[in-house]
């Protein structure tokens, strides 16, 4: 396996949880999900910024992207791209009940990571959209982890090997930071964080 080979098995492994976290802010507003209501101390539970519409569509469009690439991983495999990775040739190279469910939970899991952050920085006395660095970037990628982890634990330790962790734990800050940069250019984030 080269370094590209997992850099690649990286990006596709985690890409249902980083297309569902940009999409809610493309299509979140409305209803937040804590319906407005404070915690015990006196502070929102989770904030304005963390809605309903954010948490479905965000999760919607991870599952149509996961979709996606169960359908291309059968072509990818035959076509004998980074055929060095088993990613491309066993469990989710079929539809299923089981690899819907995995591609669904790391989407949900991505956005209830994203909610978890946001319950601390609100008991931290952050504001909403206040930095919070380390967490902003990878709270979605833990909150994937354990949904996976918890209800699909032997696909998860399939192919999240050592290198893969470290590997997504590396890229995905950066990847974070051009997305936002992006956002914020096209004004779908209020702040380029
Ligand atoms: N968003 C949403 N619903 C979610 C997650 C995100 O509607 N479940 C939208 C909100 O409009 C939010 C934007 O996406 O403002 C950016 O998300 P994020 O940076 O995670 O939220 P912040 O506004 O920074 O709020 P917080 O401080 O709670 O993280
Ligand atoms: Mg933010």
């Amino acid at each position: 396996m080269t370094l590209i080979d997992i850099i690649a098995a990286s990006v596709w492994l985690m890409l249902p949880a980083y297309v569902a976290n940009p999409m809610a802010a493309v299509f979140g507003g409305g209803m937040p999900i804590d319906l407005g209501k404070n915690f015990k101390d006196g502070r929102r539970i989770l904030g304005d910024g963390k809605t309903i519409r954010g948490l479905v569509a965000g999760t919607m469009c991870g599952l149509v992207i996961g979709l996606i690439q169960i359908g291309l991983a059968p072509r990818l495999a035959a076509s004998g791209v980074l055929t060095g990775f088993p990613i491309f040739q066993s469990t989710l190279a079929a539809y299923s009940i089981s690899t819907i469910l995995v591609v669904g939970l790391m989407a949900l899991g991505a956005l209830l990571g994203d909610s978890a952050e946001s319950f601390v920085k609100r008991r931290l006395n952050l504001k909403r959209g206040a930095m919070f660095p380390v967490a902003d970037q990878l709270d979605f990628v833990l909150g994937a982890w354990v949904l996976t982890f918890i209800f699909a634990s032997v696909w998860f330790k399939t192919y999240f090997n050592f290198w893969i962790i470290v590997t997504v734990l590396l890229i995905t800050p950066l990847l974070h930071l051009m997305a936002n940069v992006f956002g914020y250019l096209i004004k779908v984030k209020k702040e380029p964080w």
